[in-house]
């Protein structure tokens, strides 16, 4: 059955287009663009096709803006190539076009500041002779290489959280209107938040609200940074590109143990990043999405995001679809801004078109299309 007609049934999404204001931000809709990493970046710099792709979609009516993963200003952030980097003149010149272009366009956008953790090892830019950096000696997360990562010292855990605080510093000078700190899907943060990956005996680790302390400290240092108003995102994930079913809380409890921390330590939004939006999040407990738990446990607002739009979620290629997965959760309040991936990849012109309900025009995703920067 095609799921593409606006039905006389359809659900009345119009709190998802209506401004909004949320984490002290006043946004023209609920909707963000999720962040997608693009490898579009040589020398790790964005270029004036970086600042058009975000342009066009800000253009287009998205609320907000996360970019893409962009590396903290520290060697042992990078693993992947071509990907934008968050320090230095050139780069940060780049990410000034990038913002300049976004707001021309009426848009908001905050950068996701991000380390890899132990997905690098050694033999990568920019400095070959450093191994891949983690809370242990972790199996390297990207290549499977044999050699493992090394256990951060006292003075690198330091130093990247500098880095952390020195990116975020610069995107508030910039103009960005917030940050968004990537500590999902098994990357250094979460490598701290997760006991398979951290198996410090020091005081980096404990129980769960102690295997937060890296996390709070990069969010105080970020805080110290930029004030008191600036909004702070924090992307978490249950699942890790190490193991799809691995869990930072298997009860609603203990995800709180996770996530109050957090909340705690200056992080004013929190980013429950799901693979399925409408599913819950502890079905033994409640039909509550990961969205509508994070917001009850720790009184912040959310984003929740996850396979809207697209008629087969979690698939390389996938048909436009309607929006109905996301009235319950909009209608129960359990989110407060709606990331989407891979549908506004597809098509700048996505928000405008769900808006408009024309469903039938919207272009659907096909994994081809991260060759290209349109
Ligand atoms: C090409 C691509 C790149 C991605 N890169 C990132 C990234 O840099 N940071 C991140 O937190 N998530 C990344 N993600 C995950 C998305 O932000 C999003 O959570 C996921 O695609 C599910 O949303 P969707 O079903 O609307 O696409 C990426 C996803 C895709 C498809």
């Amino acid at each position: 059955m095609s799921t593409l007609s606006a039905s006389a049934e359809a659900p009345d999404l119009t709190r998802l287009f209506a401004p909004a204001t949320v984490a002290g931000l006043s946004l023209r809709n609920r909707v963000a663009m999720a962040p997608m990493s693009r490898y579009f970046s040589p020398g790790g710099i964005p270029g004036a096709d970086v600042a058009e792709y975000y342009r066009r979609r800000a253009a287009a009516g998205v609320g907000l803006i996360l970019s893409e993963g962009t590396y903290i200003p520290h060697a042992s952030a990078h693993s992947y190539e071509n990907v934008p980097v968050f320090g230095g003149d050139p780069a940060l010149a780049g990410w000034k076009a990038v913002i300049e272009a976004v707001h021309s366009a009426g848009g908001l956008m905050f950068p996701q500041l991000w380390h890899t953790g132990s997905f690098r090892t050694s033999g990568m830019a920019p400095d070959p002779s450093l191994p891949g950096l983690g809370p242990s000696a972790n199996t390297n997360a990207f290549t499977g290489a044999e050699e493992p990562t090394r256990p951060m010292t006292e003075a690198e855990i330091a130093d990247v959280i500098a880095a952390y605080a020195q990116a975020a510093g610069d995107a508030q000078r910039l103009g960005f209107d917030g940050v968004e700190v990537h500590g999902a899907h098994g990357y250094l943060i979460d490598e701290f938040l997760w006991s398979v990956t951290n198996r410090r005996t020091d005081g980096w680790n404990g129980d769960r609200r102690e295997r937060t302390r890296f996390a709070c400290e990069v969010i105080r240092a970020i805080r110290d940074a930029v004030g008191p108003d600036f909004p702070i995102s924090f992307r978490f994930s249950q699942w890790k590109q190490q193991d799809y079913k691995a869990k930072l809380g298997d009860t609603p409890q203990e995800l709180g143990e996770v996530l109050e921390p957090l909340a705690e330590a200056g992080v004013t939004l929190l980013h429950c990043s799901t693979r399925r939006i409408w599913e819950p999040a502890f079905p033994e407990e409640s039909d509550m999405t990961m969205a509508g738990w994070a917001k009850k446990l720790t009184g912040l607002p959310t984003i929740a995001v996850g396979g809207v739009g697209l008629d087969r979620p979690g698939l390389n290629t996938a048909g436009a679809a309607s929006l109905d997965v996301v009235a319950s959760p909009l209608e129960r309040g359990e989110f407060d801004i709606l990331a989407v991936g891979r549908a506004l990849l597809a098509d700048a012109h996505w928000v405008e078109k769900a808006e408009a309900g024309r469903l039938d025009q919207m272009i659907g995703y096909d994994k081809a299309m991260l060759d290209r920067l349109d």
